[in-house]
This record gives structure tokens, C-alpha cells and sequence, in this order.
């Protein structure tokens, strides 16, 4: 599948997709979501692929929403559409997904960083939500995910300034599970993409569910779904199979779905 506003490249059992609308820093426009959407939900339903890496550029993983798209919509427009309630599709992925940021991640584009399952940041990132400069808000889950992620108070001081945080203070506040130089940016991310993809596919999908809930129930619901889902995966292949490796001293040899 060729696209226009992205470049799929399949290396191993990992799925590298880089932005690629370098004329707008990679502005997230209803094409480029749609065949973001489209790559991602392949891969999903695609066996030989076992985790996804989402990159953009050394200037720009994406400076955020596409303004001149928006600039003329109404409130009716925007409603009736359901301006970004596509972008739900994509944090929906099942499997394990990386976003790799260099550059701007602003907007929209920190949001997208914010929809993957951890932030690999380049020394050269800098995140923010400056919609607030634009007379609006975030759109596409800041105002929710930021505050889940690196709490209340950086949240709220950074959406209300529109300031940029580099990736040192980034790393600090949990928002980037790392930082590397930006040279090694997407190779690192690639090659943590592989760790992960040649793991148990379907301990890897459940491990997210159960974190992910983390977001969603009170500790002791929450503590229960992590035991049952534990305790359902001693019915898998992949657990006999890792158990009995570490157990034979050799590696373990885990299905591929
Ligand atoms: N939408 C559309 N076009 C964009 C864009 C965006 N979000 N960000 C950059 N561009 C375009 C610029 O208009 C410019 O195009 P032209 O050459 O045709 O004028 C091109 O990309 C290069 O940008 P700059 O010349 O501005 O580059 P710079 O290096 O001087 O500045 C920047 C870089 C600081 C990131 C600046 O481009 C900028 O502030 N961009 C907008 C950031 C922003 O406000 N993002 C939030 C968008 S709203 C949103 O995301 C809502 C949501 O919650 C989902």
C-alpha cells in the first residue's frame, strides 16, 4: 500500500511509519490521520507485525493539528464531522506502539506522541499545547492524557502558556520513558520496537490492557482485572513455553499472533 502523507517501512516484525508532510512540519491533516488510521489497523490485523514506531522528521514529529484546515470550520462543521473522533481509532491499536520525537511534538503532534504506549524523545524534542495562542484548546485528548501522564500542575501551566518543555524536562516529568542523542533516535526506537515484537504477542497486547486500565478503574477493580488476566494467560503456549525456557536455560521460542 503506497500513501501520500506517510512512509510505511517494515523491518523485521516491527512497523516503522514516518510523517512525511515536511512542507507543513508534518500538520496532522485529514488525509494524513486517515492514512495513519488506515497503516495502523493493517498492522494491527497484519500477524507478521508485532509492535509499530511512529516518527516524523529531525525538525518536526508534528507541529500539531492542520490550522489552515480548520481556520474557516464552524462549530456546526465541527460537530457534525466529529472533528478528530477518528484519532479514538488509533489509540485503539492493540499492539504495542512507540512514538519516536524529534523536533516539535506541539499540538495535535504531542497528542499523537501521548496516543502511543511510551515516548522515545530525541534531545532535540520539545512538546507542547499552544492551542491556547489560537483562541482554542487541545482536541485530540491533551487536556486528558497530559494531566494522566505528567499531572495536574505541568499540565495545566503548560496549556494555559502554550510553553514549550524540552526533552530533559520531558524525561523529568514522565512524558518521555527516554532521551537519546537524535541521531540514534530511530534506531533506538526500532531496536526496542524489535525487543518487543519478538516477545509473547499476546502477553504484550494483554500487559497493555492491563497498564492502560490503570487510566481507567479504582486500584482494587483494577488490581483484580490484573490477577484474572495474569492468571489467564497460564492457559497460553506462551506461557509453558516461557516458563519452561528460562527453566532449560535457552531462549524462548514464542508464537507469532
Ligand atoms: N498547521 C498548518 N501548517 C503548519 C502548522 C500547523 N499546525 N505548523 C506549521 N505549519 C506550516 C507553516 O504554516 C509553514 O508553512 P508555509 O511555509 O506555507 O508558511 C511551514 O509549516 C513551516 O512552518 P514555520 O515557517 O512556522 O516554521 P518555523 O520553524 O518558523 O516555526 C513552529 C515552527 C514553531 C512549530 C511553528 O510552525 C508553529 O508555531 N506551528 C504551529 C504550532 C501549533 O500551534 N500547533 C497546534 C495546532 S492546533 C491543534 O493541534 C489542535 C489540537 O488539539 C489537535
Amino acid at each position: 500500500m503506497t500513501y501520500e502523507t506517510i512512509i510505511t517501512e517494515q523491518r523485521g516484525r516491527v512497523l516503522l511509519i514516518t510523517l512525511n508532510r515536511p512542507e507543513a512540519l508534518n500538520a496532522l491533516n485529514r488525509k494524513l490521520a486517515g492514512e495513519l488510521l488506515a497503516a495502523t489497523q493493517a498492522a494491527d490485523a497484519d500477524p507478521g507485525i508485532g509492535c509499530l514506531v511512529i516518527t516524523g522528521s529531525a525538525k518536526a514529529f508534528a507541529a500539531g493539528a492542520d490550522i489552515k484546515e480548520m481556520q474557516a470550520q464552524s462549530f456546526v462543521d465541527m460537530h457534525s464531522s466529529d472533528w478528530f473522533a477518528e484519532w479514538n481509532h488509533f489509540a485503539a491499536c492493540r499492539k504495542p506502539k512507540i512514538a519516536a520525537v524529534a523536533g516539535y511534538a506541539l499540538g495535535g503532534g504531542c497528542e499523537l506522541a501521548l496516543m502511543c504506549d511510551f515516548i522515545l524523545a530525541a534531545d532535540t524534542a520539545k512538546f507542547g499545547q499552544p492551542e491556547i495562542k489560537l483562541g482554542v484548546i487541545p482536541g485530540m485528548g491533551g487536556s486528558q492524557r497530559l494531566v494522566r501522564s505528567i499531572g495536574k500542575s505541568k499540565a495545566m501551566e503548560l496549556c494555559l502558556t502554550g510553553r514549550l518543555m524540552d526533552a530533559a524536562e520531558a524525561e523529568r516529568c514522565g512524558l518521555a520513558s527516554r532521551v537519546v542523542p537524535a541521531a540514534d533516535l530511530v534506531e533506538d526506537a526500532v531496536k526496542t520496537a524489535d525487543t518487543i515484537a519478538n516477545m509473547s504477542l499476546t502477553a504484550s497486547m494483554v500487559m497493555k490492557e492491563a497498564i492502560n486500565q490503570a487510566y481507567e478503574l479504582p486500584l482494587a477493580s483494577g488490581l483484580t482485572f490484573e490477577r484474572r488476566v495474569f492468571q489467564a494467560l497460564f492457559s497460553t503456549e506462551d506461557q509453558k513455553e516461557g516458563m519452561a525456557a528460562f527453566v532449560e536455560k535457552r531462549p524462548a521460542q514464542f508464537n507469532r499472533r
